[in-house]
């Protein structure tokens, strides 16, 4: 599987513990930065990642001090569905509900062990493709009111 990764400052040491541990699991992993614990804008970083989804890897990881300001940026983008997750119950939901395609931490929020069996969920978990997954995903990504209107109604 092929992971790109990428943090601000304040994700930094949780980013580098992650790279090394996917290395470590096999997993073909594109560091996108930062470096070295300098401060950056974690837009910058949330972008360069989401640009590599879906041709260049297969699952994004943004890791900043909370994890909301890189799921904020990165649910921007038309192609993803970021999900911030502090626990491995949300991030099997993530991926068999959501659909979600980026992995959203905080540094500053959770420890090494909890991220990395949070990031082991996240990547082993599929997607579900039951209709009613398929139908609120579809309303997830309505643009306007006028599509929210069209795709009312369902059950489950
Ligand atoms: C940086 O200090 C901090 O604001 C950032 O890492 C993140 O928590 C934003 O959501």
């Amino acid at each position: 599987m092929r992971i790109s990764l990428g943090s601000d400052h304040g994700g930094f040491q949780l980013k580098e513990e992650l790279v090394l541990r996917l290395e470590r699991a096999g997993m073909d992993v594109m560091d996108r930065g930062c470096s070295g614990g300098e401060t950056v804008d974690y837009p910058d970083v949330a972008s360069s990642v989401c640009s590599d989804l879906p041709g260049a890897a297969d699952l994004g990881i943004l890791v900043c001090g909370t994890g909301i300001g890189m799921c904020n940026t990165a649910s921007r983008f038309d192609h993803i569905i970021a999900a911030l997750c502090t626990n491995e119950y949300m991030a099997r939901m993530a991926r068999e509900h959501n659909a979600a395609n980026v992995l959203c931490l905080g540094g500053r929020v959770i420890g090494p062990e909890l991220a990395w069996a949070i990031v082991r969920t996240f990547i082993t978990s599929e997607p579900l493709s039951d209709d009613r997954y398929i139908r609120r995903r579809k309303k997830v990504r309505m643009t306007g009111p006028s599509d929210a209107d069209a795709l009312k109604g369902g059950g489950n």
